[in-house]
């Protein structure tokens, strides 16, 4: 009731959401309509590809998400894409996101750099007049194309700097540990942009070790196996360095169980910043309002917890620090 109400209306920011993963099957199939590319879906339906959003681990949710991609194909469909979820966000109360997208998804299938580029940022250019959400967007390296494919993609990336915030690592975790891509990310924050990697989601806790101490991250997105290594989560709250927890995500893609959820509980008492985000929320089945929700129904979560998870997406976020108090 209060609780639920409290969070609906609470000003947020998100920092955890792959534009590409908020792409609604109604979408998909009007954009693969629209391109002519139905063919190139796995699923014949809108039910049936509902119907197979239902993951084991990982890998089984980004072989969809990255063929669902195959619709997005000129700088239009990139705009629709961000327009749609951003109306979505302002319905979440959203005020702020820091939105990933990955580039070499696109690229990969001849999509010009340009092109998502662009479709992207005119939305969110869009979004901050005439929806007062302001926003930053982060380039993703996909972990599995490896480091030098990230170079290639992180020297794209330079003639549109004034556009891109920070860069980030996603995609298959396992086998693919931070410290590959120290070189990569070594360059990208000498060329000024913030660093932020998915760690901890289904790897060890030693990736988040390595995110910490081989890119020197600003933020772990997920993180949540941290909650295994006492000596982490110690540096980690000492450091504050915050955590972008996605917990829908988590259930959906089963990485972690329900005693680890309550250890998140315990860390955010204990001073650590998590913040809670809703990651690829169309196929997880909920935006960042419904991912508080959730945490706060199976924790129990009181009002003050609420605000300090609110507070800590400000805190956590890139936003210059006028800004930022001006949110606080
Ligand atoms: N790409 C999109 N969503 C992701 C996730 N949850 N983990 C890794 N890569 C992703
Ligand atoms: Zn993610």
């Amino acid at each position: 009731g209060d609780i639920l109400q409290l969070i609906s209306v609470l000003p947020k920011a998100q920092l955890h959401l792959h534009i590409e993963g908020t792409l609604e099957p109604e979408l998909m199939f009007e954009l693969a309509t629209r391109n002519g590319v139905l063919h190139k879906l796995p699923h014949k339906s809108l039910e049936e590809a509902q119907a197979a959003y239902n993951f084991h681990h990982l890998q089984s949710f980004l072989d969809l998400y990255y063929a669902g991609c195959a619709v997005l194909i000129t700088k239009q469909d990139f705009y629709d894409l961000t327009w749609a979820y951003l109306k979505r966000a302002a319905a979440d109360s959203v005020v702020h996101a820091e939105i990933f997208f990955d580039p070499q998804t696109h690229t990969g299938r001849d999509v010009p750099f340009a092109t998502a580029l662009q479709g992207i940022s005119e939305a969110l250019a869009d979004a901050k007049t005439k929806l007062g959400l302001s926003s930053h967007l982060i380039m993703c390296f996909l972990r599995h194309l490896g480091p030098e494919s990230a170079m290639t993609t992180l020297n794209e990336a330079l003639p549109f700097k004034e556009h891109i915030k920070g860069v980030g690592l996603d995609s298959s975790e396992l086998g693919f540990p931070p410290s590959l891509f120290q070189e990569v990310f070594e360059l990208a924050a000498k060329e000024g942009f913030k660093v932020v990697a998915h760690a901890g989601e289904e790897g060890p806790a030693e990736y988040v070790w390595e995110a910490v101490n081989h890119l020197n991250v600003d933020r772990i997105d997920h993180g949540v196996k941290s909650i295994e290594d006492a000596a982490l989560c110690a540096h980690l709250s000492k450091a504050q360095t915050p955590l972008t927890v996605c917990p829908l995500s988590n259930v959906k893609l089963k990485v972690y169980d329900g005693v680890l959820v309550e250890k998140l509980q315990v860390l955010l008492k204990q001073g650590m910043c998590i913040t809670i985000n809703s990651d690829d929320p169309a196929y997880f089945g909920g935006y960042v309002n419904a991912n508080y929700a959730f945490l706060a129904q199976s924790l129990g979560l009181v009002a003050e917890e609420i605000y300090e998870l609110h507070k800590n997406s400000f805190v956590a976020s890139f936003l210059d620090d006028e800004i930022r108090a001006a949110h606080l």
